[in-house]
């Protein structure tokens, strides 16, 4: 941890930015996951999916740079390199024999519930310790997560 003129306790901001470091790792993973469902999605879907697949990566990469940055801001060190992020990962690794649509919608699905409710449980998490900035990060972000898999799941219903 860095010095910094920030008023949380040192033992607090150690323990909030190993929560944040988890998250930004799954977020990271996430995001890489839905490039690859991008880039190789198949079926009779294809445009539809390709899109939104992308849009759906989009909308990560905000949140991925705020939390960083709130962990920096807190004095730690942002976890970002691909073997950070490869050892850190709570989500179950994306399938690379998987290329119909809607099982990639489904692997997709699976994976942003679980961030979801890990990002849920982070919000009292990080308010308990004293961060109430870090809550509303968490927040927002578990808010986008909801919305990504009501994307992902309106594909996956039949009416
Ligand atoms: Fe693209």
């Amino acid at each position: 941890m860095h010095k910094t003129r920030n008023d949380i306790a040192a033992n607090a901001r150690k323990g909030i930015v190993e929560l944040l470091n988890a998250r930004l790792a799954d977020l990271v993973d996430l995001q890489l996951a839905t490039k690859h469902a991008h880039w190789n999605v198949k079926g009779p879907n294809f445009i539809g999916l390709h899109e939104m697949f992308d849009e759906l990566a989009t909308t990560l990469a905000a949140p991925i740079d705020d939390m960083a940055e709130r962990i920096t801001a807190l004095g730690g060190t942002a976890m970002g390199s691909v073997q950070a992020v490869e050892k850190a990962t709570s989500l179950a690794p994306m399938p690379t024999d998987v290329f119909d649509g809607m099982k990639m919608v489904e692997a997709l699905a699976d994976r942003t519930a679980a961030l979801a409710k890990s990002v849920r449980n982070g919000i009292d998490e990080v308010d308990e310790m004293g961060d109430a900035d870090a809550a509303d990060l968490l927040t927002a972000l578990s808010r986008q997560l909801d919305k990504n898999l009501w994307f992902l799941e309106a594909h996956l219903q039949k009416g």
